[in-house]
């Protein structure tokens, strides 16, 4: 088994808005300025995992016509393997209106091709199979992730994002990445801060999932397996646009697991591409190059 990277996932068309501030209901603004460049959770971390890494491909669908050749383009463009990224042609591509407003945003989801696949075909499986690290997200059908999970046989990286319930797959989430918002979802508790964090965690690995990583936006992330926790801090920045910013989390925990770091220095380089990302507008172009992160690390204070 090699050191390859799989990402099962979502791939959009971003249609993104940068804006003063929120239009109200009713409202009618002005936009500073629009664009439309790759998105899509699975997309997004695929890059960003790229980018720290050398063997990285994507599964996933996109619509027929010139948008979903575009996207293909802009993902191979990025040098991340598309050969299983596949058309469906009576689909569209989905497509994700963005809007950010003083460092926040707010998505809007039309799925398109992104749900009109239940399972892995032959390929997909061997190749899910093949990976040292294998990552989803939750902008696909969860029969889909079902199969992932059943194919797999390194290590997967379950990103439940946006919530949802993963109970089906938790067994095999290794770890299973979510924010406070997601994690108080699947825990049915109120999560706010750190200590919250690592105990609803903790009451997800009782339900059986390996390791659960929580992301905590300023606060870094913390995280727990049946035996140790601990926490990863990093130092204040300035958010420009935190787009995405999870997504660069997930990408690079996942590279760095691939080539064999333990989970809190995988964190570590998380944390640092999650800083990196938030502090220049758009996705995957705020996503860091190694030296980017190994340059920040010594930085990011790691506590067990
Ligand atoms: O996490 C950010 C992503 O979520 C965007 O790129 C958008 O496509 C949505 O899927
Ligand atoms: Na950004």
């Amino acid at each position: 088994m090699g050191a390859s990277v799989v990402v099962v996932g979502s791939v959009n068309t971003d249609v993104v808005a940068e804006l003063e501030r929120f239009p109200r209901p009713g409202e009618t603004l002005r936009a500073v300025e629009v664009r439309r460049n790759l998105g899509g959770k699975g997309a997004n971390q695929a890059v960003a995992a790229r980018r720290v890494h050398d063997d990285v491909a994507f599964v996933g669908r996109v619509g027929g016509g010139p948008e979903g050749r575009a996207v293909r383009d802009e993902m191979a463009a990025h040098d991340v393997d598309v050969a299983l990224l596949r058309e469906v042609p009576d689909a569209a591509t989905g497509t994700a209106f963005i809007q950010v407003a003083a460092g926040e945003n707010t998505i809007v989801l039309d799925a398109g091709a992104n749900d009109a696949w239940d399972g892995l075909d032959d390929g997909e499986r061997r190749r899910v199979a093949d990976a040292a690290v294998v990552v989803c997200q939750m902008e696909i059908p969860s029969t889909v992730n079902a199969a992932v999970a059943e194919a797999c046989r390194g290590r997967l990286v379950v990103n439940a994002a946006p919530a949802r319930d993963v109970t089906d797959v938790l067994p095999s989430c290794d770890p299973l990445v979510v924010n406070e918002h997601e994690l108080a979802v699947l825990a049915d508790v109120v999560v706010d801060g750190p200590s919250q964090a690592r105990s609803a965690a903790a009451s997800v690995i009782d339900r059986g999932a390996l390791s659960v990583v929580v992301t905590l936006g300023a606060a870094g992330a913390v995280w727990v397996t049946a035996e140790a926790g601990g926490s990863v801090t990093p130092p204040e920045v300035e958010v420009v646009d935190s787009t995405g910013a999870g997504d660069a989390f997930v990408g690079v925990l996942a590279a760095r697991l691939a080539v064999g770091d333990a989970l809190p220095e995988a964190i570590r380089w998380a944390v640092a591409a999650g800083s990196l990302a938030v502090q220049t507008s758009g996705t995957h172009a705020s996503y860091p190059a190694p030296a980017e992160i190994v340059a920040l690390l010594d930085a990011i204070v790691s506590k067990s």
